[in-house]
């Protein structure tokens, strides 16, 4: 394999012990806790990329001064690594997210990373903390590439100095109730991006926006908040994370348009080709809310769902916002695609788009 052995590890003298591995395997959440090594890389203005080596997991020296802290300056991905039947590791389209990385980073003025050590990194971090790849059903190892602007300095210009790490985290399901019905409340006066903005960028900015109105969500008693466009405030965006599709009784599929404000997720195109493949009309258009509003109560909708690499693929079965609350119906859609492209990440059914790559 011509992308291993770019990231050489390091010596590790504290690795998690055996009982602590196995409190840890044994309680999977998402995010929670984090595997031995991570992969690490500086780049400078002057010397571009710099050695790429896996170190021990642990803090990093920040001085406060470092202009992620103040700015945020920051891009990352998401991606997993799957342990099959067979004990083989595998990752789904890697090089999917490590072209998005670079798209991300390129509008925020970070330097881009070549797609051969973007995935080398995931290869050889898997490898080497193959360990925390879980062989539990649905569960995976998750890892989150990222880099931030690491130069100390207050100025509002691009760093000169970056540094780019992945870290992996042993993870089971996204949601606490794995695949089963989640509400989400559509925030009208907030929103995560406008035109021109970054909100097709994956930037911690985007989902530091978020935050706010999905606590407001919380706190009406739902689980995700779901955005509208910055612009006419009229049509459906994303949720805080996630990409969305309303499945319509007619038989056609529909998914918010990329409009430069949605992150274009991985999973929504692996869903749009998958039910393309299967003779789904799936359209790219703008979803009025007002829209789905009627069409769920006059019965024209039978499913709506919410996709993204952490969450896959989970039924919305509440929707609600100020002044509003409808049941969503749930139908055999939502399961099929699910299942579909985790048959194929777990190497169930054939890869006949060469999505899986193995470590
Ligand atoms: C994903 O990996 O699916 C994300 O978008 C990141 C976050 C919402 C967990």
């Amino acid at each position: 394999d011509e992308l291993a052995g770019r990231w050489a590890a390091q010596a590790h003298d504290h690795k998690a012990s055996d009982g602590e591995y196995q409190r840890i395997m044994s309680d999977l959440a998402f995010g929670k806790d984090f595997s031995d090594y991570m992969a690490h890389a500086i780049w400078t203005k002057d010397g571009g990329w710099g050695e790429k080596t896996l170190q021990p997991y642990g803090p990093l020296p920040v001085t406060p001064g470092t202009s992620v802290l103040h700015y945020g300056q920051e891009v990352f991905e998401g991606l997993k690594a799957y342990r099959r039947a067979d004990n083989s590791l595998w990752l789904f389209r890697p090089a999917f997210n490590a072209n998005r990385f670079n798209q991300s980073a390129r509008r925020l003025a970070l330097p881009e990373l070549p797609v051969e050590d973007f995935v080398g990194s995931c290869v050889d971090l898997v490898r080497q903390d193959e360990r925390w790849v879980p062989s539990e059903d649905g569960a995976t190892l998750y890892l989150r590439p990222f880099m931030y602007a690491s130069e100390a300095f207050l100025g509002v210009h691009p760093a000169a100095e970056v540094t780019y790490l992945n870290i992996g985290s042993p993870s089971g399901s996204y949601f606490q109730g794995g695949f089963s019905p989640v509400s989400i409340y559509v925030s009208e006066d907030y929103h995560r991006a406008g035109p021109g903005g970054t909100g097709e960028a994956k930037t911690s900015g985007n989902y530091a926006a978020s935050l706010q109105p999905q606590e407001i969500a919380y706190e009406k008693g739902y689980e995700q908040v779901c955005f509208l466009d910055g612009e006419t405030n009229t049509y459906i965006d994303e949720l805080g994370g996630m990409n969305v599709f309303v499945v319509y009784k007619d038989g056609h599929v529909a998914t918010p348009a990329l409009t430069g404000c949605i992150l274009e997720g991985g999973t929504r195109g692996a869903i749009k080709q998958l039910l393309a493949e299967e003779g789904v009309d799936v359209r790219e258009e703008r979803i009025a809310l007002q829209e789905l509003l009627d069409d769920i109560k006059s019965g024209k909708i039978s499913e709506f769902f919410a996709c993204g690499t952490a969450a896959v693929v989970t039924p919305i079965g509440k929707l609600g916002g100020e002044g509003f609350v409808v049941d969503v119906p749930t139908g055999p859609l939502t399961k099929h695609i699910h299942d579909r492209i985790t048959d194929i990440q777990w190497g169930r059914a054939e890869d006949t788009h060469g999505w899986c790559y193995r470590v």
